[in-house]
């Protein structure tokens, strides 16, 4: 079946990459985003296949008008930022459930057939358990987890009440190409790789030893696709990670290896509200999405320090990995 997709924060660093692959498939006919640009930009979609619309999911006349005709959306909006929501609560509430609601409200309206959503692990918070499964407890520890069990709540009311069928997916740390490193809250691969690439000391939060559950860009925007192209909703929502817990050491020892140099390391004080380790149970991914393959860390970090690579001034770039000077390892 042939279909026309809406990508709500398109311009985003994972709605951008899910533009390009989606792009790529014979069954999306058509790709439409909608984004206010406040942290996605229209260069991500440069050179692609896209309508781009520049307005909030909060714009009711707008949102309405961009889902008229789409037969599937993907549902990325947001203020995607931890801290930024700990700011500005009121602001993250609004984006995040209220936009939320407004989405699910419009395609409903507009007989949308499928709408597929973006969760977090931030839902989990203060729970310890390891790997985090989707039946154990949840606790919002900020206002965006706090957002983000609301767009899942949402997802699920709409689904039991008007028959809409709906996926919220949990994102653990998703990473890639695209991914800013200059945002204030950035998150840490994009931070370790372009700081390496300059020969700067990479800075760690705390001792190192924290893990998270890194997803390559490719391997989310995959699986979306493929809950797109199979129609695939479920009452629950569904963690989107592989279980494959990381620590930064082992991080930054992926990327010594592909640099073939070492990285100098500044320590400094662990960070209010960060979680010490996370890992996703993937089951029940792995059951609704057998033929996914996840990309290793090493081969996703490589694609990311390229894509970085391709960022640095012309001069930079001219100097080869082996005639760069080699930085002591510190800390
Ligand atoms: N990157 C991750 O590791 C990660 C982890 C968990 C969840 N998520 C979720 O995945 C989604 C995409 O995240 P991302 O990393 O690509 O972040 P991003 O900030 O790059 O993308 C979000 C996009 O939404 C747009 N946007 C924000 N508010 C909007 C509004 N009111 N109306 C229209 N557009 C709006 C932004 O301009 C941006 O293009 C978000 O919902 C985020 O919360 C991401």
């Amino acid at each position: 079946m042939r279909m026309r997709l809406l990508i709500t924060g398109g311009a985003g660093f994972i709605g951008a990459n899910l533009v390009r692959i989606a792009a790529a498939d014979p069954t999306v006919t058509d790709i439409r985003v909608l984004d206010d640009l406040s942290t996605g930009s229209r260069a991500n979609l440069a050179g692609l296949d896209v309508e781009l619309r520049e307005a909030s999911i909060l714009d009711e006349t707008r949102l309405s008008r961009a889902m008229t005709g789409r037969d599937v959306v993907v549902h990325l909006a947001a203020m995607s930022s931890v801290p930024g929501s700990i700011q500005e609560p009121v602001a993250a509430h609004s984006a995040n459930a209220t936009g939320t609601l407004c989405v699910l409200e419009a395609a409903r309206r507009e007989g949308v057939r499928h709408v597929v959503l973006a969760s977090s692990s931030s839902v989990y918070g203060a729970n310890p358990e390891l790997p985090k499964s989707e039946l154990t407890w949840t606790s919002a520890l900020s206002p965006y987890a706090a957002g983000k069990l609301a767009t899942e709540a949402y997802a699920s009311a709409y689904q039991a009440c008007y028959g809409l069928p709906t996926l919220a997916f949990r994102f653990f740390n998703v990473y890639g190409p695209g991914q800013r490193h200059d945002h204030t809250y950035a998150a840490v691969i994009p931070r370790f790789v372009h700081a390496a690439l300059r020969n700067e000391p990479v800075v760690v939060y705390g001792d190192g030893q924290q893990t998270r559950d890194f997803t390559y860009v490719d391997t989310v925007c995959e699986v979306i696709l493929d809950a797109v192209r199979r129609h695939v909703h479920h009452p629950l929502p569904v963690n989107l990670a592989y279980g494959t817990r990381t620590d930064l050491h082992a991080v930054l020892a992926e990327l010594e290896l592909i640099l073939g140099r070492p990285v100098a390391r500044r320590y400094a004080p662990a960070r209010v509200g960060d979680i010490l380790h996370s890992e996703a149970d993937n089951k029940l991914l792995r059951q609704l999405f057998p033929q996914v393959e996840a990309v290793p860390l090493g081969d996703g970090l490589a694609a990311t320090v390229a894509w970085h690579e391709a960022q640095l001034p012309l001069r930079a770039q001219l100097v080869p990995p082996s005639e760069r000077q080699v930085q002591p390892v510190v800390g």
